[in-house]
């Protein structure tokens, strides 16, 4: 059995960021305004790039999907798409230097492959054209539906160097897919998957969802069973995020079939010792990968990161969100573009990026962004190190949150002195509560339940 202590987890479930930025995008506003965001773009820098570009469309609705989509059959407003994004490239490329080093390039959906082949490549090629200077050991990858995947696609991704690609699963059982209208054999799974490993892909992640109408234990336990047939070299095991108030998809389910909680937790606890009896090792909340995976090693030396796309050793980049609701990052902003497809072609007309929104962090967001982000990706926080950097004394600039962080050391979930904070493994599971006495915005969100999701 996992050495976790499930009977804390009670008393941690409550809603909570999840931190893939700090401040959340709740901060983010018109306050950081365009011409702004133009003079950071511009400024010059050795800082190596990470693309993300958002290829929203889906065919069809999945009901429990939290992302950004847009659904759609018509083949013209693919292609429209298309010509904005070369064009927001176009526009990007004259304030930022092109001749920077891309480290990381990720394609996000949406479904990326309800492109076909000729698309997709026209899309990596331009961009390739415009920002020629791609690091040999770039992580390139993309999010891919295996109901939308063929040899056409594959061989495009083979020849432009892709080496990650991330397939969504959620659930093989029949009665939970086709509740979430996801109809999905295994069979087609694993012919993605051979796909994938015949063009050379060496890393291959699932993603999975507990939590969903008509899971129940031992549903679950089958379609472990399964995945693990398919070998995958990572897994992401999400809880599922029910917001039925911002996604009105999920106002489809009957709330009465979602598993109760301690069936929740029971089916979470059989992942953990499913996965590490069959040779994974746990990463983070709610991730999975082989033992020999590089981000053990960057786990150790503290070097782990953590963005948007998940976790990842190349951090330090900066990162640039091209696409409908893109969110790019920098030393110091955070940067989204509009939801609105008619504003996001409207701004490329006028040759304007489709900025909307953002926040300039000041010293305070700077600092507790490092703190935050350090306690997500690597599970503790090196104290000496925080107060090198920033020149504070950690005690007294954080006395609020180490005061409140003495519930989590009395609940043995974290160890604590003066040199270091480290979560325990129960601690790393509940990690987004331990990172919110940091959070200086955390007061503000309190009183409004229904700002995140449950953080177990
Ligand atoms: C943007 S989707 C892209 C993958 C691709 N479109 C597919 O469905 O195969 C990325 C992943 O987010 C996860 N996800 C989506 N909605 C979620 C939710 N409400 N709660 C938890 N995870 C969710 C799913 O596991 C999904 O595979
Ligand atoms: S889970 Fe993937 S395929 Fe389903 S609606 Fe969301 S983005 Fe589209």
């Amino acid at each position: 059995m996992s050495d976790i202590d499930f009977e804390k987890f009670g008393k941690y479930s409550k809603p909570g960021p999840r931190y893939t930025s700090y401040p959340t995008a709740l901060e983010f506003s018109d306050a950081f305004n365009y011409e702004r965001y133009i003079e950071l773009l511009s400024e010059p820098s050795e800082q190596k790039l990470s693309i993300y570009i958002h290829l929203p469309f889906c065919r069809s609705a999945c009901y429990f999907c939290g992302c950004n989509v847009v659904f759609t059959s018509k083949e013209e407003k693919l292609q429209r798409y298309v010509e904005y994004l070369k064009k927001e490239i176009d526009i990007l490329s004259t304030y930022l230097d092109t001749k920077r080093e891309i480290i990381q390039f990720h394609f996000g959906g949406g479904t990326p492959t309800y492109y076909d082949a000729k698309s997709i490549d026209e899309i990596v090629t331009h961009i390739k054209n415009v920002f020629p200077n791609w690091s040999e050991d770039a992580e390139i990858s993309c999010e891919i539906d295996p109901r939308f995947f063929n040899e056409e696609q594959m061989q495009v991704f083979a020849r432009h160097g892709f080496n990650r690609i991330s397939f969504g699963v959620q659930d093989f059982d029949e009665k939970v897919q086709e509740e979430i209208h996801r109809v999905q054999p295994y069979e087609i799974t694993q012919k993605a998957v051979k796909l994938a490993r015949e063009y050379g892909i060496d890393s291959i992640n699932i993603d999975l969802i507990y939590g969903l109408p008509f899971q129940n234990f031992e549903s679950f336990k089958k379609t472990l069973a399964l995945v693990l047939t398919l070998n995958p070299d990572r897994l992401a095991v999400f809880n599922y995020a029910h917001v039925p108030w911002l996604k009105k998809t999920m106002r489809k389910f009957d709330e009465t079939t979602l598993p109760h909680p301690s069936i929740k937790l029971e089916i979470f606890k059989y992942t953990i010792d499913f996965f590490e009896s069959n040779g994974y090792n746990m990463v983070g909340m709610d991730h999975f990968a082989k033992p020999q995976d590089e981000l053990f090693t960057a786990i150790q030396k503290g070097e782990l990161h953590r963005n948007f796309q998940g976790y990842t050793t190349k951090g330090g980049a900066m990162l640039v969100g091209i696409g409908l609701t893109s969110i790019g990052e920098g030393e110091r902003h955070y940067a989204q573009n509009t939801k609105d497809m008619k504003l996001y072609e409207a701004a490329i007309d006028s040759g304007k990026l489709p900025f909307e929104r953002g926040i300039e962090l000041s010293m305070d967001d700077l600092i507790r962004k490092a703190v935050i982000m350090e306690l997500m990706a690597n599970f503790s926080i090196d104290i000496e190190r925080t107060e090198e950097r920033f020149d504070i004394d950690f005690q007294t600039y954080f006395c609020d949150a180490l005061e409140e962080l003495k519930t989590f050391q009395d609940a043995e979930l974290i160890e604590m002195d003066t040199k270091k904070i480290q979560a325990n493994k129960t601690g790393t599971m509940l990690i987004r509560n331990i990172a919110m006495p940091f959070d200086a915005y955390m007061n503000k969100y309190k009183a409004n339940k229904k700002s995140f999701s449950k953080t177990v």
